[in-house]
C-alpha cells in the first residue's frame, strides 16, 4: 500500500534498510537483549544521527555514567561532547552521585518523565528523539509494576513528539512471572543476542515487529568496529556457511599452527 510513513534513519544505513529505511516517527522501539550485545552502541548511532539532522535528542543512562558514554562515542568518532556544547543533545544520567540539573536522584518512573519534559523544552520543539538505556532499570525493584509504568511511559510521551528507543533488560526471572513490559506496549521490538561458536563470540540482531513496516524478518550478525561502531556483516544463515571451512582444511590449518608454535624462541625449554 502506498501510505507514506515518515523513517527517521537508525544512523547504520545496512540497518535502515532492514527497517524499509528506519523508524516510523513517533515509535516506541523497545530494544532487548543480554549484556554487551550492542544495545547501547546502537542507540548512541541513532542519537548521533538525530544531532546531524537538527533533531533534538535526548539520551537517559542509567547503566553507565554521562562521561561513559560520552568516550564510547568518541571510540566511535562521534562527538557528543559536541552536541551538548551546542544544545543539541542532553545526556540525563541516572544515580551517579552527580547533583547537577540534567541528574536523577533516584530511579522513579516520574522524576525520569519530568526530567525528559524538562530537557525537551529547554532543547526547544520540534522532533525529538529519545534514548532510556535502560527503561527496565525503573522498575528493576517492582518488576510487576513493568507493564503499568510502560503504559504510563507511553502515555505521557506520547504528547512530545518523541520517537524513542526504550532499552530493556531482560532478567529470565522476572520476566517468566511478569512479562517484559516494555515489549508489550511497544510499537516494535529490536532483539540483539550472542552466541558463542567455535570459541567465538558473535553477536546478531533482529528486527521482530515494527507496525507499519515491511521489515526484514532475518537475523543478522553484527559487529562493533573501534573507530566505526556497529556494523552489519550480513544475514546469520548465509554467514555461517560462509565462514565454515571444510575439516581438511581446518585440520591444516592446526598444523601449521602447531609448527609455528614449536619454533617459537622460549617455547622450548632445553633440559640442563
Ligand atoms: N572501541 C570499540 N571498538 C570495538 N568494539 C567495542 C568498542 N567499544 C565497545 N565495543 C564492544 O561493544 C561491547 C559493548 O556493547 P554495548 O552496546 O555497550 O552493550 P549493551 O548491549 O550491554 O549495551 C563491548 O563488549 C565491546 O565488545
Ligand atoms: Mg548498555
Amino acid at each position: 500500500m502506498n501510505v507514506e510513513v515518515e523513517r527517521l534513519s537508525t544512523g547504520i544505513p545496512e540497518f535502515d534498510r532492514l527497517l524499509a529505511g528506519g523508524i516510523p516517527r513517533g515509535f516506541l522501539v523497545a530494544v532487548t537483549g543480554e549484556p554487551g550485545t550492542g544495545k547501547t552502541i546502537f542507540c548512541i548511532h541513532f542519537i548521533d544521527c538525530g544531532v546531524k539532522k537538527g533533531d533534538v535528542c535526548i539520551y537517559v543512562t542509567t547503566e553507565e555514567s554521562r562521561d561513559s558514554i560520552l568516550r564510547q562515542a568518541a571510540q566511535f568518532g562521534i562527538d557528543f561532547q559536541a552536541a551538548v556544547k551546542k544544545k543539541k543533545l542532553l545526556i540525563i544520567d541516572a544515580l551517579m552521585g552527580l547533583e547537577d540539573q540534567w541528574s536523577l536522584r533516584s530511579l522513579e518512573v516520574e522524576e525520569l518523565l519530568d526530567k525528559i519534559i524538562e530537557a525537551k523544552k529547554a532543547l526547544g520543539y520540534g522532533k525529538a528523539r529519545l534514548v532510556i538505556d535502560s527503561l527496565s532499570a525503573f522498575w528493576l525493584d517492582r518488576p510487576a509494576m513493568a507493564r503499568r509504568y510502560s503504559y504510563f511511559v507511553k502515555k505521557v510521551l506520547s504528547k512530545w513528539d518523541f520517537t524513542i528507543l526504550a532499552v530493556s533488560q531482560y532478567a529470565i526471572t522476572t520476566s517468566d512471572a511478569f512479562g517484559f513490559g516494555v515489549e508489550h506496549i511497544a510499537d516494535g521490538i529490536i532483539r540483539f543476542r550472542r552466541y558463542v561458536r567455535n570459541g567465538v563470540l558473535r553477536r546478531y540482531v533482529i528486527v521482530e515487529k515494527m507496525r507499519q513496516t515491511p521489515h526484514s524478518l532475518t537475523m543478522h550478525e553484527i559487529t562493533a568496529l573501534d573507530g566505526r561502531g556497529l556494523v552489519i556483516l550480513g544475514a546469520a544463515k548465509e554467514r555461517r556457511e560462509d565462514v565454515a571451512l571444510p575439516a581438511k582444511v581446518m585440520s591444516k590449518l592446526a598444523k601449521a599452527k602447531a609448527e609455528r608454535e614449536k619454533i617459537l624462541p622460549g617455547r622450548e625449554v632445553p633440559e640442563k
